[in-house]
């Protein structure tokens, strides 16, 4: 069952995960709950808590709790706050970033080019600024950095060029009017050579600036590291190689290896804590792509807590 969102990955994630009966668990980006129901069928007396820091989730998070009495909590956080729960030796921890099916399909939420609306895009109404408002106020600099550096939008010197020329204008208020207006800025020749919308790499990188998408990351992972027992397992799943760089960096501090090919500290002096259990990050099978075109771009990696002998 995956009502609107199926998970991706989801066969990896309960195969990787512990494998003792009383495994308690913490899902830090629930959106609809699907991987939480994988790991409360997994075994008869796990425990999952649950985060989303998108207040909109009560009714999965209900359905769930109705499913599986006393089995699940949930709290709607941010994940950069998780350390702030009172739970900790966890026996996995997973994180699956960026958007669901969910808020990408409710247009008034504002991420899709493909519906008129409201141009919000935070995953958290309560905070933050829509959108709009960061494109109408941020400064030129700011918004550069999110089209050139988390868009990866080659053509952003149009992009930014026509944001800044339509600075309070009803254009940046709307999904539709973003979307025009990008289309105009990049040029015919770039319309017809893309095999995507031409906006999609410009809500990408407005997207992850509004919601700092790639701060709270790197925030959360040592929390995430914190809160595990001995011998427990963190999960990511990434969409994209901004997000997928944090994280393979991360564990690669962890489990004492260099960080890239410039790294040339000597092996004693690296502390290692974590032992890897991908060496290269898992992809979708031919058969997931199959039924949800969402896990082209997903990347999984995974650690162990804790020195251990090769898997
Ligand atoms: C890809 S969906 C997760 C789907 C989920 N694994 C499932 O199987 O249904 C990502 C979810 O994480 C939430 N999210 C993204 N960043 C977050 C953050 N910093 N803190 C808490 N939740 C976050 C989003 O609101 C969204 O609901």
């Amino acid at each position: 069952m995956h009502s609107g969102h199926i998970s991706v990955l989801g066969k990896e994630v309960v195969s990787l995960m512990g494998d003792s009966d009383q495994s308690l668990y913490l899902d830090c980006t629930f959106g609809a709950g699907g991987h939480s129901r994988m790991l409360l069928n997994k075994y008869a007396s796990s425990r999952v808590i649950g985060l989303d820091q998108d207040s909109d989730r009560q009714t999965q998070v209900d359905a769930l709790k109705n499913e599986f009495p006393n089995r699940m909590d949930f709290y709607n956080y941010n994940f950069k706050d998780l350390d702030q729960i009172l739970e900790d030796q966890f026996d996995g921890v997973l994180f699956d970033f960026g958007v669901s099916s969910f808020q990408l399909d409710q247009a008034d939420r504002g991420f899709s080019f493909s519906k008129p609306a409201p141009l919000d895009m935070r995953m958290n109404r309560k905070l933050g600024i829509p959108a709009s408002e960061f494109l109408n106020t941020a400064s030129p600099e700011v918004i550069r950095k999110s089209l050139r550096d988390y868009g990866q939008e080659k053509r952003w010197k149009p992009v930014l060029e026509a944001i800044l020329n339509a600075r309070g204008s009803e254009v940046l208020e709307t999904t539709d009017g973003l979307a025009q207006l990008v289309y105009e800025a990049v040029g015919p020749k770039a319309v017809r050579l893309s095999k995507i919308h031409p906006a999609t790499l410009t809500f990408q990188g407005i997207r992850i600036a509004v919601n700092e998408e790639l701060s709270v990351i790197e925030e959360a992972l040592p929390k995430a590291f914190d809160k595990l027992a001995e011998g427990g397992i963190l999960i990511c799943i990434s969409f994209h190689s901004l997000e997928d760089r944090i994280v393979k960096r991360y564990f690669r501090t962890l489990c004492g290896l260099p960080l890239d090919r410039f790294d040339s500290r000597p092996k004693q002096e690296r502390t290692v804590s974590a032992t890897a259990l991908t060496r290269k990050p898992m992809k979708a099978s031919a058969e997931e792509l199959e039924f949800n075109p969402r896990s082209r771009s997903a990347k999984l990696r995974a650690i162990k807590k804790g020195v251990f002998s090769k898997q």
